[in-house]
């Protein structure tokens, strides 16, 4: 059986803190799109949560579960899909990203997108080797190598942002 692919989703990469799941859970209720949560997607079908994936199989381990996630949603029906935020680390990612459909990067600074995360322990890479303010700067040129729409989503609203979202993609056509 041949399954159909679909190149029109609506995705959103960026930092951890940056609001993703938050923004794409509004912008699926404004506009009825289906949702996808990539990390709720991959603790799912490992039944395990993400720093135990980590813990057992290191980053790498994690990275290749998320590259396979990935590339599966070509075979979902249309959604709005909220990725982890070091999804764009994986240089086989990039282009996957690219041809799902739509991204768009939330930019947030540094120091507001830390203050934002409430539960850090579930973020292994908080608690790693190397500094989070070296790992953000490696990753800005990959959002912005990937991303169709940027939204600079400092000091707004989940709200504001979701609106800002739907209005650049309504101005593209696209939803
Ligand atoms: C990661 C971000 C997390 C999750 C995992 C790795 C990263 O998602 O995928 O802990 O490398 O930045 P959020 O961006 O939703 O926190």
């Amino acid at each position: 059986m041949t399954r159909e692919i679909c190149n029109d989703h609506i995705l959103f990469v960026g930092f951890m803190g940056s609001g993703k799941t938050s923004v794409s859970r509004k912008l699926s209720a404004i506009t009825g799109i289906s949702l996808i949560d990539v990390d709720y997607r991959i603790e799912a079908i490992q039944h395990r949560k993400i720093p135990k994936i980590f813990e057992e199989e290191g980053e790498a381990g994690f990275r290749r579960i998320e590259t396979e996630t990935l590339a599966g949603i070509a075979f979902e029906r249309r959604s709005i899909v909220s990725c982890g935020g070091g999804i764009v680390c994986n240089p086989e990612n990039r282009p996957i990203l690219k041809s799902l459909g739509t991204v768009v990067y939330l930019d947030v600074a540094l120091d507001e997108a830390i203050g934002r995360i409430s539960h850090p322990e579930t973020r292994p890479l908080l608690s790693g080797v190397r500094p989070v303010e070296e790992i953000y700067s490696e990753r800005i040129p990959w959002y912005r190598e990937v991303a169709d729409i940027t939204i600079r989503s400092s000091n707004m609203s989940v709200y504001q942002v979701a609106q800002l979202c739907a209005h650049e993609l309504q101005e593209r056509g696209l939803i």
